[in-house]
């Protein structure tokens, strides 16, 4: 029996790195899957290589996270798409780096409305979809950059700390309010996606500078995209009904030190 078969999921940033993995994923345990990204090009490039094994299971749309009225179309055109939408994924996000004397308000502004602001505003469009789908799942991308903190990441980690504590206010309002819709936070670590480009060349580039990142984390190497995406397969199941409210690191023992 496939894991999520008949589950619906909507998946922001889909057109590469975390977000392409989980679509892919998802799609090959049994669900429909609408990818968006205001990147449509790849998002219609993962949604035509999972079409091309899973007839049919997906969708690109494109969306910019951050406008209300992208929002209400692209939900509406998942639903069509699916029948509904009982799974929402809040993936996309961006990091800037800068400590508290150089990161520019610009930067601190842009990395809360991408990564924090439009899980609220999403999230409250998306309800309706969801009650209407239950039993359903929330799953909020956040870091474990919202549970440790590091001098130059002053709005990342702000971002992504907001990101953890407002999942479980939304958990706690669904569980309060009878709602079979659960809602829970996942922190990566350090996973190899491009988002983790810049750290790498800051670090000296290629092997010199992942070595860097890999000497913090215990485990001894960086994530893979499909080391999140076993949690999002089990957190988008019914296997997952009992757990909300909770964070998820998967992060190979460094918030443990
Ligand atoms: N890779 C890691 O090391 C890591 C670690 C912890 C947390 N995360 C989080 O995982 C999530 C996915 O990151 P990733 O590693 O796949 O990065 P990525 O840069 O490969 O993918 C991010 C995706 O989000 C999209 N996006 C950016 N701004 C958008 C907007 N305004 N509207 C819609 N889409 C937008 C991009 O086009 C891109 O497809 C992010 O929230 C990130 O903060 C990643």
């Amino acid at each position: 029996m496939a894991r999520v078969a008949g589950k619906k999921a909507f998946i922001t940033g889909g057109a590469q790195g975390l977000g392409a993995c989980f679509a892919r994923m998802l799609a090959d345990e049994g669900a429909k899957v609408a990818i968006s990204d205001i990147n449509i090009e790849g998002a219609r490039e993962t949604a035509a290589a999972i079409n091309e094994v899973h007839k049919d299971a997906a969708i690109a749309i494109e969306h910019d996270v951050t406008k209300k009225e992208d929002w209400e179309r692209a939900l509406s055109e998942a639903n069509d798409f699916m029948d509904g939408v009982s799974v929402l994924i809040n993936n996309a996000g961006i990091g800037t780096a800068g400590s508290i004397e150089s990161e520019t308000y610009e930067n601190w502004r842009l990395t809360q409305s991408i990564d924090v602001d439009s899980i609220f505003v999403g999230t409250q469009l998306a309800m309706p979809y969801l009650k209407q789908n239950q039993p359903a799942s929330i799953i909020n991308i956040s870091s474990v950059a919202g549970l440790i903190a590091d001098g130059m990441m002053v709005s990342y980690n702000a971002a992504k700390a907001a990101v953890w504590m407002m999942s479980k206010s939304i958990a706690l309002h669904c569980a309060r309010s009878g709602y079979d819709i659960r809602c829970n936070s996942v922190h990566p670590v350090f996973t190899r996606t491009p988002i983790i480009d810049p750290l790498i060349q800051h670090g000296g580039g290629g092997e010199t500078g992942e070595a860097k990142l890999v000497r913090q984390i215990p485990l001894k190497r960086l994530g893979e995209p499909e080391d999140v995406g076993y949690c999002i397969l089990y957190l988008a199941s019914d296997e997952s009904r009992f757990v909300t409210a909770s964070e998820f690191k998967i992060d190979g023992g460094i918030t443990a030190q």
